[in-house]
């Protein structure tokens, strides 16, 4: 029997589902937990678990029907119901983000509870096709069919943030696993929309990758190529290879236009105005919604307030929020500056297409403004919910992704003259794998009497989200000394306490150790130590932590 491939799209606000057709990538309706998105008639379902107990819950739309009563008994409190747990998941799943009883429900478990409900449903729903096609005399098929639909979901790709650490994909798969999926792996979001968006790739193809959802917009640049890369699965689709060529994200999503449209409305009230302030706010998304499919500026909408009163708001004035807020201009900035990144491969005029992913593109003015920037014929917005999900069933069929390093990395050392640790870079965003031999070699003195050495490896600056002030040293590697608690907390130690003992230990502050690093095909950094003094290897390609 051919294996079924299966995606899904977990996302801050709503999740999808899809799977490979055999000819097609087609996402799946699953009635009973999705939300139809009006404008495109889309099944979302959206991100949200409204616990019954630790290890059960409703999911998706099922949740929304608890959540009126909920919000009036816990106000402002953690309560059984969950949702933006995705944003925990990949910063500390461990993190509480539901409460049932006193019990904390941790992003993990919350993670789980709501993938296991999805995986169960689409069994449901897999079972009541198949069962009407079976007659109902053929019992023994009826019942082989139905012990089937149990772990139905075996082969399972998932879409992962560009800025997302090793640990949110681990996350992902250990949750996958638990669930009873064999063959799991996880895509870069911007690689997914591209598969998914249906480009004619036939020739190599350069796309402009704008994901602009609940809490982020993140823009990539994606060079897709057709090619029959070494360790490519044979398919009949044939083999495309997608590589990200410059990526850059910010924390600015829906959620972030919900918080303006609050503002908005509140300002227009003459009292009273933090009493009514909850309200408006769970009315925020709804209203920016209808107004967003409005066409005239003179069309207007309304809050209801508490006390029946209602305050009506127009496309006019969202409009003026938008803009006084620097949305367009925000978004043109982090265009120019992914293009800057990529200016030494390419320009303006190499990219074949601009496709737009994530509700926040269905904002008035946004696809405009990328009509305007690259003209109409290359702009694709017609898939801005499918696109992600649909590519990575599409992947998981069978198509061949070549993928570079999305973080930069430095090794902390400890600057005698500034007397505080330091940042030296090691690996730059953009780096691609596996690296040649000899690609990066380093030395370091001992000092005097010490013993024990280790190169604590860190993962700075939030994918480039944060622009770092690297300074060139004599030796020609690079620098950086975090300024301010913001800067500060963009470091992530990945090896600490990781050390090498030395015998003899330090003297004299000649370099005593040469470090040769390269990256392998499962992007592991590895290096090979060398005692200078001794003339000898401490440790030979030694896996020193998995770079994303
Ligand atoms: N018609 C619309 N007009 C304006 N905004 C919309 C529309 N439909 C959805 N949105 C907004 O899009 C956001 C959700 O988009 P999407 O489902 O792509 O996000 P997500 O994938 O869950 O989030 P992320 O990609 O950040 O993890 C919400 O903030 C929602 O309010
Ligand atoms: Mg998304």
């Amino acid at each position: 029997m051919t294996r079924t491939h299966w995606s899904i799209d977990l996302g801050t606000t709503n999740s999808l589902i899809a799977r490979w057709m055999g000819t097609h990538a087609e996402t799946v309706v699953l009635e009973d937990i999705c939300a139809r998105e009006p404008a495109w008639n889309t099944p979302l379902i959206p991100s949200v678990v409204c616990f019954e107990d630790a290890d059960r819950g409703f999911v998706g739309a099922q949740a929304f029907a608890a959540e009126e009563v909920l919000r009036a008994t816990f106000a402002g409190r953690l309560t059984p119901l969950a949702r933006s747990f995705k944003r925990v998941l990949a910063r500390d799943s461990r993190q509480p983000v539901a409460e049932i009883g006193s019990q904390a429900i941790s992003a993990r478990q919350c993670a789980t509870v709501f993938l296991r409900e999805i995986l169960r449903v689409t069994a449901e729903r897999e079972q009541s096709l198949t069962s009407h096609a079976i007659p109902r005399w053929n019992i023994l098929r009826r019942a082989l069919a139905w012990i089937r639909r149990e772990g139905l979901v075996n082969d399972l790709t998932m879409t992962v943030p560009i800025e997302s650490f090793e640990a949110y994909r681990m996350e992902l798969q250990s949750i996958a696993r638990k669930l009873g999926v064999q063959h799991f792996r996880t895509l870069d979001e911007p690689v997914a929309a591209a598969l998914g968006y249906g480009v004619d790739l036939t020739d190599d193809r350069n796309l402009l990758v704008v994901d602009f959802g609940g809490g982020t917009l993140d823009i990539a640049l994606v060079r897709t190529a057709l090619g029959g890369a070494p360790g490519a699965r044979p398919h009949g689709v044939g083999h495309r290879k997608a590589e990200v060529m410059a990526a850059r994200g910010l924390n600015l999503g829906g959620e972030t236009v919900d918080e303006w449209v609050t503002e908005m409305a509140c300002a227009k009230l003459s009292a009273h105005v933090e009493t009514m302030r909850p309200a408006i706010r769970a009315q925020a998304e709804a209203v920016k919604k209808e107004l967003s499919g409005k066409v005239l500026t003179t069309q207007d909408t309304y809050f209801r307030l508490p006390g029946g009163d209602e305050l009506v708001v127009s496309r006019q004035e969202f409009l003026e929020t938008l803009q006084a807020r620097g949305l367009y201009d925000t978004v043109e900035t982090v265009v120019s500056a992914v293009i800057g990144d990529a200016r030494h491969r390419m320009s303006v005029a190499d990219i074949d297409a601009i496709l737009l992913v994530g509700g926040s593109t269905l904002l008035p003015g946004i696809r405009d403004l990328f009509e305007r920037l690259f003209g109409a014929n290359r702009v694709h917005y017609w898939k801005p919910f499918e696109a992600v999900v649909e590519g990575a069933a599409i992947y998981g069929a069978g198509y061949y992704v070549d993928q570079i390093i999305h973080h930069d990395y430095a090794i902390r050392v400890y600057s005698e003259q500034a007397n505080c640790p330091q940042y030296e870079m090691l690996i730059k965003r953009g780096t691609a794998y596996p690296t040649p031999e000899g690609f990066e070699t380093r030395y370091y003195s001992v000092a005097p009497k010490q013993q024990l050495f280790s190169l604590p490896v860190c993962e700075v600056g939030l994918a480039g989200r944060l622009a770092l002030d690297w300074k060139q040293s004599r030796n020609g590697h690079y620098y950086w000394q975090p300024k301010g608690t913001e800067e500060a907390e963009c470091v992530m130690a990945l090896n600490e306490g990781d050390a090498i003992r030395l015998y003899p230990p330090g003297a004299g502050s000649q370099a005593r150790l040469r470090v040769d690093f390269t990256i392998d095909s499962d992007r592991w950094l590895c290096a090979t130590v060398h005692d200078l003094l001794r003339s000898r290897d401490i440790r030979t390609n030694d896996r020193v932590i998995r770079l994303r």
